[in-house]
């Protein structure tokens, strides 16, 4: 499939996008594992949940989906998994995994995880050597998926400094730590999305943070909840980004999560220039959420502050999009995390943002973008949903029309795309081949 976007002029107007991607993730999880009835609605149907949500299921998990985005859970509460009858496909999504296994771990069955051809070339050392040092058993291919984990291990609690800020590696050890005797405590580098942290507290778990130590006790059992899934901040990313580089553009995107883990995009796109404000701010259960009004900005390149990094983490790609759509040039430092994400993603937007003429500099954990003008072209998602949608936006002012080959992976996080853009009177129309 691939996205043909041409040029043209975006229509002020009101929209929304769906769920969050890592709520949703977690609702189905802690759902699963928790006492009586967790209740989701706004839930990603995207491509990733719904590995997660057929994970669940096929170890005897009853979920029943009234509709797209409306879940409800009878919860098989923390000993109550069974051993699937084979592998757990977990497609594009390294979420699926790491959690999973993290969850996985501390259960009495044998499991396999495995996914798609981006996903088993992916790095999972960082959580197999913490889950082993709790006394976990996974075999892997030299550190990559498939993994085998053996079940019965008893698990004891760690205190884990995290070498690498990362909220799934963080994820997977709290959620090990429930079935480990004992404390369990991870020390992060840097501050990472906190959405397991909220919701386990919801949950009625206790967790306790100390500084960057966030840590619970094992054995606590988890109380079903109804759980509202805000909208996601990161596929909003990308209709924010359009509205700003538009002529002119005044842009409502509702009920937006805006938990201060997530919004580094927002502060570097308001240092860049950007006219973003969070109109309503809330709190949706455990959640914070906003409308977000942007209106269309000059963008001025400059240094991007490395202390953003893990709170954008997922916004690089398009935030290299800003950076070639501002004025002067935009230096990005200590984003090395991004070349093992779903692609190589300092790579493919360098070799997409020249592709369309941007003069982009490379460095092992960095990039310098040179602010310019898109001219048309053919350009390469790598397979990669977020590489995809960047492009596209770029599209939206390029000089002659734009096509990103390879977009089906847009469904893991942001079914509905095109429709958003075209809500906005942008022309986009996807295509066979
Ligand atoms: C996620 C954490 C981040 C992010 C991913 C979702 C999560 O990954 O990139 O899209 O839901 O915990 P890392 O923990 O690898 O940084």
């Amino acid at each position: 499939m691939r996205f043909q976007v041409t040029p043209s002029a975006l229509q002020d107007a009101t929209v929304t996008v769906p769920g969050d991607k890592s709520v949703s993730h977690r609702a189905l999880m802690l759902g699963s594992i928790a006492e009586g009835r967790t209740t989701i609605s706004g839930f990603l149907a995207g491509e990733d949940c719904l590995a997660t949500l057929a994970a669940m299921q096929s170890m005897g998990v009853s979920i029943e989906q009234a509709d797209a985005t409306d879940i409800t859970i009878d919860g098989a509460g923390l000993q109550g998994l069974g051993m699937p009858d084979g592998p757990l496909d977990l497609g594009n999504s390294g979420t699926a995994m790491r959690l999973m296994t993290g969850l996985l771990c501390g259960q009495a069955f044998d499991s396999v995880l495995t996914g798609d051809e981006s996903l088993t070339s992916r790095p999972m050392r960082r959580i197999i050597t913490p889950l082993s040092a709790m006394g976990a058993s996974i075999d892997s291919r030299d550190g990559l998926p498939p993994l085998s984990i053996q079940g019965g291990s008893a698990l004891h609690g760690i205190d884990y400094d995290l070498p690498v800020a990362s909220a799934q590696v963080k994820s997977a050890v709290l959620l090990a730590g429930l079935y480990a005797t004992g404390e369990t405590s991870v020390v992060e580098p840097a501050v990472t999305r906190d959405h397991t942290e909220r919701m386990l507290g919801s949950m009625g778990v206790a967790v306790t943070k100390s500084g960057n130590r966030i840590s619970l006790e094992g054995g606590q059992t988890l109380q079903g909840c109804s759980v509202q899934v805000p909208a996601d901040l990161s596929s909003a990313a990308f209709l924010i980004l359009a509205a700003l580089i538009a002529d002119k553009a005044d842009v409502l995107i509702e009920n937006v999560g805006v938990n201060p883990t997530r919004t580094g995009v927002i502060d570097i796109l308001q240092a860049m220039g950007a006219d973003i404000s969070l109109e309503q701010p809330r709190l949706l259960g455990q959640e914070p959420v906003a409308n977000i009004r942007v209106r269309s900005s000059e963008l001025q390149g400059g240094p991007v502050d490395p202390a953003l990094v893990s709170l954008a983490i997922d916004e690089f790609p398009v935030l290299f999009v800003a950076a070639a759509a501002a004025k002067g040039k935009t230096t990005f430092s200590g984003i090395g995390e991004l070349r093992v994400k779903e692609s190589d993603r300092i790579a493919a937007m360098a070799s997409g943002l020249r592709a369309l003429g941007i003069d982009v500099e490379e460095s092992p954990d960095g990039a310098i973008v040179h602010g310019g003008q898109f001219s048309g072209g053919v350009v390469e998602s790598h397979g990669d949903h977020r590489i995809a949608m960047s492009l596209a936006v770029a599209g939206t002012r390029a000089q002659e029309p734009v096509t990103v080959r390879d977009v089906a992976a847009v469904d893991t996080s942001f079914p509905g795309f095109c429709e958003c853009l075209t809500a906005l009177n942008l022309d986009i129309e996807v295509s066979a081949a």
